[in-house]
């Protein structure tokens, strides 16, 4: 067996060792969007310093705890903080939670980020779909030799993020008179934010918003063939005739005023997820 597939077997059983029953539906929560984690009546909690061969997330507002437990009537699998590329880790470690909850039986996997809009439409606090995304300007997760036990070595991205979740998360918003933009996330290393420059680039190749995370997690989703459903909270304009000056406080602050949406559409969600 190979040294990725021994360690997540070890992750898998140390983290079944804790739980009973068993769920489906996985969470990634973003930055200070950690919240929906509270609502979850937890049968188990574990920081992730615990977790043999999990990486350790440093960002401020990541409290990094993988939680099982009751949402809404439904179980779920939660991660509570990511790891991303800036903060030192490999594509492989950043993916790693993904394969996981893979390992642990999750088909559809839900994400939550913060983003920069650079859709000229876009405003600060907006919720936006992604139904597509540019990954050219981040490392792909699944470079190097293939896991053959996980996915295919030439994965199909036609249809990254799941048509038919989309159709149900556009359904909820209306019943719920929650406006929802929809568009093309372009991920993007970090840690710096982009230069005025790069964000009209962004735009111009097609990108509606871009953000740290979420492009490598689904492509590793994707490759071990589960459905996945991402949101940006979109926490700052990229694209600005006056001063632009972009804080990691000032992104944390408003995917916080968000968050409430965030939360509702989750929840309803995940009720309907098959
Ligand atoms: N750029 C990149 N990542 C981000 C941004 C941004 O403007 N806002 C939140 N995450």
């Amino acid at each position: 067996m190979s040294t990725l597939l021994s360690q997540l077997a070890e992750t898998k059983a140390f983290i079944l060792s804790k739980v009973k029953s068993a769920s489906t539906v996985g969470i990634i929560l973003g930055s200070g969007l950690g919240n929906l984690a509270n609502e979850i009546k937890a049968e188990v909690a574990i920081p992730y310093a615990e977790i043999p061969h999990f990486p350790l997330s440093t960002v401020e507002g990541h409290t990094g705890t993988l939680i099982f437990g009751e949402l809404n009537g439904r179980k779920v699998w939660v991660m509570s903080g990511r790891f991303h590329f800036y903060e030192g880790y490999s594509a492989q470690q950043v993916v790693y939670p993904v394969r996981v909850m893979h390992m642990l039986g999750v088909k559809t996997l839900l994400l939550s980020n913060a983003a920069g809009g650079v859709n000229t439409s876009f405003k600060v606090g907006d919720l936006m779909i992604i139904n597509d995304h540019i990954s050219m300007f981040t490392v792909n997760p699944l470079l190097g030799k293939n896991e053959e036990a996980l996915g295919t070595r030439f994965p199909d991205m036609s249809e990254p993020y799941c048509k038919s979740l989309i159709e149900k998360a556009k359904s909820i918003a209306q019943a719920n008179q929650l406006e929802l933009k929809q568009g093309v996330y372009t991920g993007v290393t970090g840690p710096t934010f982009e230069t005025r420059a790069e964000y009209k680039m962004i735009h111009l190749i097609g990108g509606d918003a871009v953000g740290m995370s979420t492009v490598q997690e689904n492509i590793a989703a994707v490759h071990c063939g589960m459905k996945v459903f991402a949101i940006s909270v979109i926490t700052d304009l990229g694209i600005r005739e006056e001063e632009n000056i972009i804080t990691h406080e000032e992104v944390l602050q408003a995917a916080k005023d968000a968050e409430p949406k965030l939360t509702m559409l989750f929840k309803e969600l995940i009720k309907q997820v098959s």
